[in-house]
């Protein structure tokens, strides 16, 4: 129904130049990102915008499970208009420029017509200050920790615009002392979940997603003030199950030039089931995250669902 881009890019060499990183506040971001950091910072959110929001491979761990439900939600279920351009395209990521757009995502989200919805990976403390002060509605999702150091892992090996990750021994250590982009997996779910109760922020789980789909996109529906009949929830139950939306090129990464991600690496849409760390992680590396999970956590009445 709507315009799409060639998939037929090649990756310049300004665009792998992202791959270097910087600190922002001590949260490691791109490149790219901390030499927009003025415009991120002042992004200017309005009221009926819709932020999705995630720590990466969380909200993929879920995020982009999350935006497509979202967009299912948004368009009553209508299939083809969901099909009208890329994920990224259709929700700009805001801090981040995507391989196939010229501009970063707040410039895209900037020429969007209200209401918009975005999505952020970044942390609660850098996160513009006019998305507090226009009182957004915001979505958080969490996924259990070490199921996101796997994923994470997995793309970053598949992913050319991501900093290597060495083996998943030296990357389980990097995650565990946040030294990733985007910064500590502890401290961004820790900090969403602190600011839930003084803003409008719905907190969900992959792992509830997983078990309970229909349950969790009613809470969608209810944080957005929307109804829809059983029959449309059920549809998209279905289109936004794993094994549909990785047929669908417009709802995952999958169709993205092999420059980008190497799919014979990793694809995006991996697995997509809860407790996949069992299959990576030795019993030592098991322990010692443990550990120090204990440690970061300690405290906090956020507490996953599953085993860690
Ligand atoms: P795996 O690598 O464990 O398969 P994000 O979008 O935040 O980057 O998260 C990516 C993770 O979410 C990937 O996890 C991906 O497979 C999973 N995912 C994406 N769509 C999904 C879906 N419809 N159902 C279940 N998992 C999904």
């Amino acid at each position: 129904c709507c315009p799409t881009m060639s998939l037929d890019v090649q990756v310049s060499k300004a665009f792998l130049q992202e791959v270097q990183v910087k600190e922002i506040n001590a949260v490691l971001l791109t490149k790219g990102m901390s030499d927009n950091w003025e415009s991120i910072w002042n992004f200017q959110a309005k009221p009926n915008d819709l932020l999705i929001a995630s720590y990466p491979k969380s909200a993929l761990s879920g995020t982009t499970w999350t935006q497509e439900i979202v967009d299912m939600i948004q368009n009553d279920g209508d299939v083809r208009k969901c099909q009208r351009a890329y994920t990224y395209v259709r929700q700009p990521h805001l801090e981040w420029k995507p391989w196939l757009l010229s501009t970063p995502g707040l410039e895209e989200a900037e020429k969007m017509p209200s209401p918009r919805t975005m999505k952020t990976h970044l942390p609660v403390q850098l996160l513009p200050p006019s998305f507090w002060k226009e009182n957004t509605k915001i979505i958080y999702v969490a996924r259990n920790a070490k199921d996101v150091a796997v994923s994470y892992y997995h793309l970053s090996r598949a992913m050319s615009v991501l900093p290597r990750p060495g083996t998943l021994d030296e990357f389980i250590d990097k995650f565990m002392n946040g030294r990733v982009l985007w910064g500590s997996w502890y401290d961004h779910v820790k900090g969403w979940w602190n600011k839930k109760d003084k803003h409008p922020i719905l907190y969900l789980f992959y792992e509830d997603m997983k078990e309970n789909p229909k349950q969790e996109i009613q809470k969608i529906l209810k944080f957005l003030e929307k109804d829809l009949s059983e029959e449309i929830i059920n549809k998209i139950i279905y289109h936004t199950s794993f094994d549909i939306m990785k047929q669908n090129p417009m709802a995952g990464y999958d169709t993205i030039h092999i420059n980008i991600i190497d799919h014979s690496i990793s694809s995006f849409m991996r697995k997509g089931i809860t407790g996949d760390w069992k299959n990576h992680f030795t019993v030592s590396q098991s322990e010692k995250f443990d550990e120090h999970y204990k440690k970061k956590m300690a405290g906090t009445t956020l507490t996953f669902r599953s085993e860690i």
